[in-house]
C-alpha cells in the first residue's frame, strides 16, 4: 500500500493506545535486543556501516549491508560471517546505490522479504552512508555540493522513506536511525566541508520532520551524530593536512578520537526497545568535542 494510501490530512489515524506505548519495562537484556528482527545498514560495506552491521548481529539481529562498493571490506566482512554463523544469524551484502531511488526500494524490499523468511521482520535502518569533501566555500563547485546533498541528505531520506513504507506495510513499529554528525551543529576548525556540514545539519532537521509525521504509526526516527572517528572517510583528510589532527585532539576530552566500536551501544540502544520512547532526537556521541570552545 502507497503511504499515500494511508496518510490523509483530514483523518489521520488514530494515536496509539498508550498501553502500546511503552516496551521499556521490557527486562534489561531485551531492552537492547534485536533479537528476531532484521536490520538494513547503508554504508555497511566498511568504516562505521560494517561495525554497526557487527553490533546488530551481537545484538542478535539479522543484518543486511547495503553499499555501493561492488564487495564489502573482507576482513571485517570475513569478521560478519563468522559472527552470524556461530549465532545462528544472516548476515547479506547488497551493492546499491542509495541515490537510486528505485534500485533502494526494491532492495529493501528484498530485505523485506528475507525477514520474513527468517521470521524476523524487517524492523529497522541505520542510514550510514554518506561522503565527505574538503573544499574552500569561496571554490565550492555547483556540482559537487549536489552530489554531496545528494548522497548524505536526499540519500539518507530515500533510506527513511522506504523503511517506513515497508514498516507501515506491514504494521511494524520499526526505528530509523541517522547518522548525521557533530558537523550537523558546529564546524569544525581547519576543515573546509560547507556541503558535508551542510548536509548533516539537514540530516538533523529530517529527522524531526519525519518523527514528526511518522511517530502516529510508531516509527521512531533519531539521529546519531558522532564526532571524530577514524576511518577511511577521516583518513583521507588526515593524509592530506596531517596538521589537522592536532586541531581535532585539542578538543578531545577524553584524549583520543573515537572509534567505530564507539558506536555500538549508542547504535543499537536508537534501535532497541529500550529507547521506546525517544523520538525527533539526536544523540551526540563526540568524546566531549562540542562540550568546550
Ligand atoms: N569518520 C568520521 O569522523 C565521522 C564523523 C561524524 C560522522 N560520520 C558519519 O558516519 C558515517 C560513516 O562514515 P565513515 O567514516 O564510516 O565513512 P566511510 O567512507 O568509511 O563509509 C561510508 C560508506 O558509504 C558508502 N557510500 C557512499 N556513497 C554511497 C551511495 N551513493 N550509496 C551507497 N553507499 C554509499 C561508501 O562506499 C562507504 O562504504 C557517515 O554518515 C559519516 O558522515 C563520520
Amino acid at each position: 500500500m502507497a503511504p499515500s494510501a494511508i496518510v490523509s490530512d483530514t483523518a489521520p489515524p488514530a494515536l496509539i493506545p498508550e498501553s502500546q506505548q511503552t516496551l521499556a519495562n521490557a527486562s534489561h537484556s531485551n531492552l537492547f535486543s534485536l533479537s528476531n528482527k532484521t536490520i538494513a545498514i547503508t554504508g555497511g560495506g566498511r568504516g562505521l556501516g560494517i561495525t554497526l552491521a557487527a553490533a546488530v548481529l551481537e545484538a542478535g539481529g539479522h543484518a543486511a549491508c547495503l553499499d555501493i562498493l561492488e564487495a564489502p571490506s573482507a576482513v571485517e566482512w570475513a569478521a560478519l560471517q563468522k559472527t552470524a554463523k556461530l549465532a545462528g544469524l544472516h548476515v547479506s551484502y547488497h551493492r546499491c546505490d542509495i541515490t537510486n531511488e528505485e534500485q533502494l526500494s526494491s532492495v529493501l524490499d528484498e530485505v523485506a522479504a528475507e525477514g520474513l523468511r527468517l521470521q524476523a521482520p524487517f524492523y529497522g535502518a541505520v542510514a550510514c552512508a554518506a561522503i565527505q569533501q574538503k573544499i574552500p566555500a569561496v571554490d565550492y563547485p555547483a556540482a559537487d555540493f549536489e552530489r554531496i546533498l545528494g548522497v548524505n541528505v536526499l540519500g539518507t531520506f530515500l533510506t527513511a522513506k522506504h523503511a517506513a513504507r515497508i514498516f507501515m506495510e506491514s504494521g511494524v513499529k520499526g526505528s530509523v536511525v541517522m547518522v548525521a554528525s557533530m558537523s550537523g551543529q558546529i564546524a569544525n576548525r581547519g576543515l573546509t566541508c560547507t556541503a558535508y556540514n551542510t548536509s548533516k545539519a539537514a540530516v538533523q532537521q529530517m529527522c524531526r520532520s519525519v518523527a514528526q509525521e511518522w511517530g502516529r504509526y510508531g516509527i521512531r526516527v533519531n539521529t546519531l551524530s558522532p564526532g571524530y572517528i577514524r576511518t577511511a572517510m577521516t583518513d583521507e583528510l588526515l593524509a592530506a593536512e596531517p596538521e589537522v589532527e592536532k586541531t581535532w585532539m585539542a578538543g578531545a576530552l577524553l584524549g583520543r578520537l573515537g572509534a567505530p566500536e564507539d558506536f555500538k551501544a549508542p547504535a543499537i540502544f536508537l534501535l532497541a526497545p529500550g529507547s521506546s520512547f525517544m523520538t525527533g532526537a539526536d544523540l551526540r556521541v563526540d568524546g566531549g568535542h562540542c562540550a568546550s570552545a
